[in-house]
This record gives structure tokens, C-alpha cells and sequence, in this order.
């Protein structure tokens, strides 16, 4: 039995920014959920408190070795209260992931009760306009004060949360996409499967020098042969060839993204082909010569399904279904979003009241 959840409410209230005006990540709610583990207590101390700083000691472990996992996922306005979308996927893998990093797992029933408690505080906060929702990031830091490389005894976990609209400024519109062959975001036996932090920031050089050549994101291919397609930025990636849907297979440096198999369900519930396999980039480039490349997605909870318009091969630049979003893309956009706001039927019983 996990300890009650206090509350501590702020004293006054600071002003929300307009549903219009929102962009993602960037404004945080009033107030955020804490727990603190050590050896002797285990997971202790649950409360929601002021949104305010942490206090981190300089020798904190996370300060060095990046001993840090986290989670994402969204609370939506709909019409009779506020709803989640499969919370206990993301405690699954929340434990998952910890479970990687050495990092001690915690009750999947108290990690939804507490993103409930803490969404239930601010959820005046949940915007209400198309395309908005509260988007919800759970993590944990490892805070043992001490230098020396080894699991940490003590941790903080942490939930903060932020009303937010499209991920990508342009919204839901196609992006351009450079194929990465020079660096890797993972590979088998490493850490691609978790959500740590190691693997974003080991991220960054490629996505920025694709950025400065004009491209939104990067196509991860696989760390060893670099050859087959895993992921695209920080979503899983699906393309329609010959009317198939084909997606890659996790494989251990894949993350398993939660709109991923989501959007297989619903793709096989609409009698698609989808097929889960390897899928070589050299194919790719082939389907697009030949005509055959009719769609390319990526997947996430930030981004929801974000159609790809561009994908640039070593110079080969593949535009995408004439640069415009495609008949897939958009159906499973419209049928995710209306499930999560309540708008559309629920038949896989994804969505959970507050
Ligand atoms: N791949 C990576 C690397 C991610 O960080 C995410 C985001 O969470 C995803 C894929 C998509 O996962 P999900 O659909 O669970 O958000
Ligand atoms: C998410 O889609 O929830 C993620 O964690 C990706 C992140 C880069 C915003």
C-alpha cells in the first residue's frame, strides 16, 4: 500500500495563456507532483506541490553520468471531464526503462494515481481548442551525492506538466527529413529501447546539422549496418508501399512507442496489410523510383502522427505524395485525436477518466 498523496496548493494562481497561443513545452502548469526513494524507504513522501526549481546537489549523480529516465503523455479536455490515453502503457515502460537504468521500479497502479492526483490539481489547465491537450512528463533523476560510477541509492521523481498545442511550429503539416549516415541513435544491447536522457542529448549533433541544412528531423537507420530504417527524430516511422503498410520491427534499439501500436491496431482493425519487418533504406529509395512510395509517417505522442513530405538519401531527395499529407496519415490523425478527446468512439477502451 503505497503512502496518501498530500497536497500543497499554490497561494495564487498565475495566468494561463490563451489556447491560441500556445506552443509545446514551454509553459508549465501551477503545480507538480514529487516522490523521493532511498534504500531503507523505498519510494516515499508522494506529494503535490508548487511548480518551483529542484534543489540538486553539484555531485548529484545525474549531474555526471545521466541516470535520468522519463515518460510522455497527454490528459484531454473532452466533454464530461478530462481523459488519459493508455496510462498504464506508459507505467509499463516507465518500468521498463528504469528497470534499464538500473533505476528501482515503482507500483504502475501509484504511477497513474499520482499523474491523476497531480492533472486533477491544475486541470483547469488542460486547454480545450483542436489540436491542444496538457501534455504530461513523468521522470526520475538519480541524486545520490557521490562521484564514483554506480547505481544511485537515491532518487526523485517527478511530474511536470505543460499545456501545449502542435509539436512542430508549422502544426500537422508535412516535414522534410534527412537520412542519417553518419551518426547512430542506438544500437542492440545499448539503450535505444528506454526513455533516458543519454539518448536524446547523443541525438542533438545529427538533428542539428540536419537542421541547418533545412530539414526538420533526421531518419535514424540502424547502428550497425546502417542500413535499415528504426526511427524518425523522437517518433516511429511507417511508410505505405503498394498500398501495405510497413513499419520497423523494435528489435531492442527501437522504442516502443505507445502511438505505434496504436496506430497498427487501428491500421489492421481498417484491413490493412501492415507488415512489421526490417526495411532497408536502399528499398525505400527503390519503392520511390518506382512509384510505389505512396506515404511516410512518424508516430509520438508530442507529435501524434506528423506526415513526412521529404526524405533526403545521400542527395536523393524523395518528395512524398506531392509534399502533402496523406489519406492514412490523416485518417489515423483524425481517429487518435477524436478517441483521446472522447469525440470518437473508443472501441479498444484506451481512454481513462480522470
Ligand atoms: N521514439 C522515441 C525515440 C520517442 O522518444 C518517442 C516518444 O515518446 C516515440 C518513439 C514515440 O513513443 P510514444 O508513441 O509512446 O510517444
Ligand atoms: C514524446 O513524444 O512524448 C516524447 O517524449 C518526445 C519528446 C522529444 C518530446
Amino acid at each position: 500500500m503505497m503512502e496518501e498523496i498530500k497536497v500543497e496548493k499554490v497561494d495564487k494562481r498565475k495566468a494561463r495563456p490563451a489556447d491560441g497561443e500556445l506552443s509545446f513545452g514551454r509553459t508549465f502548469t501551477d503545480h507538480m507532483f514529487t516522490m523521493e526513494y532511498d534504500e531503507n524507504k523505498g519510494w516515499h513522501d508522494p506529494k503535490v506541490v508548487p511548480y518551483q526549481p529542484l534543489e540538486l546537489d553539484p555531485a548529484a549523480a545525474c549531474c555526471h553520468y545521466g541516470q535520468t529516465t522519463f515518460e510522455g503523455l497527454k490528459a484531454y479536455r473532452s466533454n464530461n471531464g478530462a481523459l488519459l490515453f493508455r496510462p498504464e502503457k506508459n507505467a509499463e515502460r516507465f518500468n521498463n526503462t528504469n528497470r534499464r537504468m538500473c533505476i528501482p521500479e515503482m507500483d504502475p497502479e501509484f504511477f497513474v494515481q499520482a499523474i491523476k492526483e497531480a492533472v486533477r490539481v491544475d486541470q483547469d489547465w488542460i486547454p480545450a481548442k483542436e489540436g491542444t491537450s496538457l501534455y504530461i512528463r513523468p521522470f526520475i533523476l538519480a541524486n545520490e551525492v557521490y562521484l564514483g560510477l554506480k547505481p544511485s541509492s537515491h532518487y526523485k521523481f517527478v511530474i511536470i506538466m505543460s499545456p501545449v498545442a502542435a509539436y512542430y511550429p508549422q502544426g500537422i503539416k508535412p516535414t522534410r527529413i534527412y537520412v542519417e549516415t553518419e551518426y547512430v541513435r542506438a544500437v542492440r544491447g545499448g539503450t535505444g529501447s528506454a526513455k533516458t536522457g543519454g539518448n536524446y542529448a547523443g541525438s542533438l549533433k545529427a538533428q542539428s546539422s540536419a537542421a541547418d541544412k533545412g530539414y526538420d528531423e533526421v531518419l535514424w537507420l540502424d547502428g550497425v549496418e546502417r542500413e535499415y530504417v528504426e526511427e524518425v527524430g523522437a517518433m516511429n516511422v511507417f511508410f505505405k508501399i503498394d498500398g501495405k503498410i510497413v513499419t520497423p520491427e523494435l528489435g531492442g534499439s527501437v522504442l516502443p512507442g505507445i502511438t505505434r501500436d496504436s496506430v497498427i491496431t487501428m491500421l489492421e482493425d481498417w484491413d490493412y496489410d501492415v507488415e512489421v519487418r526490417k526495411i532497408s533504406i536502399e528499398d525505400i529509395a527503390q519503392a520511390y523510383k518506382d512509384g510505389r512510395l505512396e506515404e511516410a509517417f512518424g508516430t509520438g505522442t508530442a507529435a501524434i502522427i506528423s506526415p513526412i513530405g521529404e526524405l533526403n538519401y545521400n542527395g536523393l531527395k524523395m518528395e512524398i505524395n506531392d509534399f502533402e499529407t496523406g489519406e492514412v496519415a490523416s485518417k489515423l490523425y483524425k481517429t487518435l485525436t477524436g478517441i483521446q478527446t472522447g469525440k470518437v468512439d473508443d472501441p479498444y477502451n484506451w481512454t481513462e477518466e480522470i
